[in-house]
């Protein structure tokens, strides 16, 4: 769909009593782009193990210990492989309820037909057998707790209970569809909620996530628009993006009060960097270098302070 006409509509929807539901149905009927394919299911699972290992690699391995995945999604992908690795108290946050029984279903299949594959290389690290299948008709908020997984949406109430309760916090693509404003506070929760010495590990996309081969727009693209014109005519409350970059992730980790440990930004490939010097950037981007206007993903690991 050209990428004008698919703005307007999710515009014309995000104003509509109901319009996230009929999102939704889109979703899953239309685009389909709610199946827990294999494709889909697998990139989750490396993005967990990337977490994993990073935090193997920096001797901080909470075998033990408890987790919060800030923005699951439809996908409880990285929760099932933790529990799988280890992990017995998961609280998986989201902004609104998404989960239902047939995405829970689906996805413990694939992220099954994943693990129990004799030839995966993560196998030797599992310490139990993946969760079992969701029986049919069974509740699947009450199963998923069984594993010591609470699905918590919307989230707002529960930070106050959770104070230095999480040893760590993930969150997997989802910082990038959040306000700075948002970030602040939501920086300053995930702080509160970490025991002392507790890591959040967080990738992030940087790049256009509208610009794709099929619609031919600049891989940079939303760097034309004036802050206005960003949030009045192109972002929408359905799936908003916040164009922020990686400095600026950083200014409010840091205000938060974290410890950068592992900070690592994807560079723009030389095609990428060719177009990028063909954009023309607003100048609401002026103080940024190119390296950070350009940059396609963030990846990034922090502590709170052990004391
Ligand atoms: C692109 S999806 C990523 C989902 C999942 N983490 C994954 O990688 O498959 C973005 C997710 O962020 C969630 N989200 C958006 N704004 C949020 C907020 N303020 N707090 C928590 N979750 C939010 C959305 O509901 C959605 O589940």
């Amino acid at each position: 769909m050209n990428w004008l006409l698919k703005i307007a509509a999710f515009r014309v929807l995000s104003t509509l009593p109901g319009g996230s539901k009929v999102y939704h149905w889109a979703q899953q009927y239309v685009t389909h782009s709610l199946v827990a394919t294999r494709e889909r299911v697998s990139l989750k699972i490396e993005i967990g193990l990337l977490y994993w290992d990073w935090l193997e690699r920096n001797a901080v391995v909470p075998l033990d210990g408890s987790h919060l995945d800030f923005g699951t999604g439809w996908h409880p992908s990285i929760p099932l492989l933790y529990h799988a690795l280890g992990i017995d108290r998961q609280w998986l946050f989201d902004i609104t309820p998404l989960l239902d029984a047939a995405l829970v279903r689906e996805t413990r299949e694939t992220v099954a037909q994943i693990v129990e594959n004799p030839a995966w290389p993560a196998r030797l690290k599992l310490r139990r057998p993946l969760l079992g299948p969701l029986p049919a008709d069974a509740d699947w908020r009450a199963y998923l707790r069984g594993a010591g997984m609470e699905y918590v949406a919307p989230y707002g109430a529960a930070w106050r209970k959770l104070e230095s309760q999480a040893d760590l916090v993930t969150s997997t693509q989802v910082l990038l569809h959040i306000s700075r404003a948002g970030l602040r506070e939501i920086f300053a929760h995930i702080f509160r909620t970490l025991k002392p010495g507790g890591h959040f590990l967080a990738t992030i996309h940087l790049r256009d996530l509208h610009a794709t081969p099929q619609n031919g727009l600049l891989p940079h693209n939303h760097l034309r628009y004036s802050p206005w014109v960003w949030e009045n005519l192109v972002n929408t409350g359905l799936m908003p993006y916040n164009r922020l970059k990686a400095p600026d992730y950083r200014a409010l980790i840091e205000e938060a009060g974290f410890i950068i440990r592992g900070w690592e930004v994807e560079p723009a490939t030389t095609q990428e960097m060719e177009a990028f010097l063909r954009t023309p950037v607003h100048e609401c981007f002026a103080g940024y270098s190119r390296d950070d206007l350009s940059a396609r993903h963030l990846f990034f690991a922090v502590q709170k302070p052990a004391c």
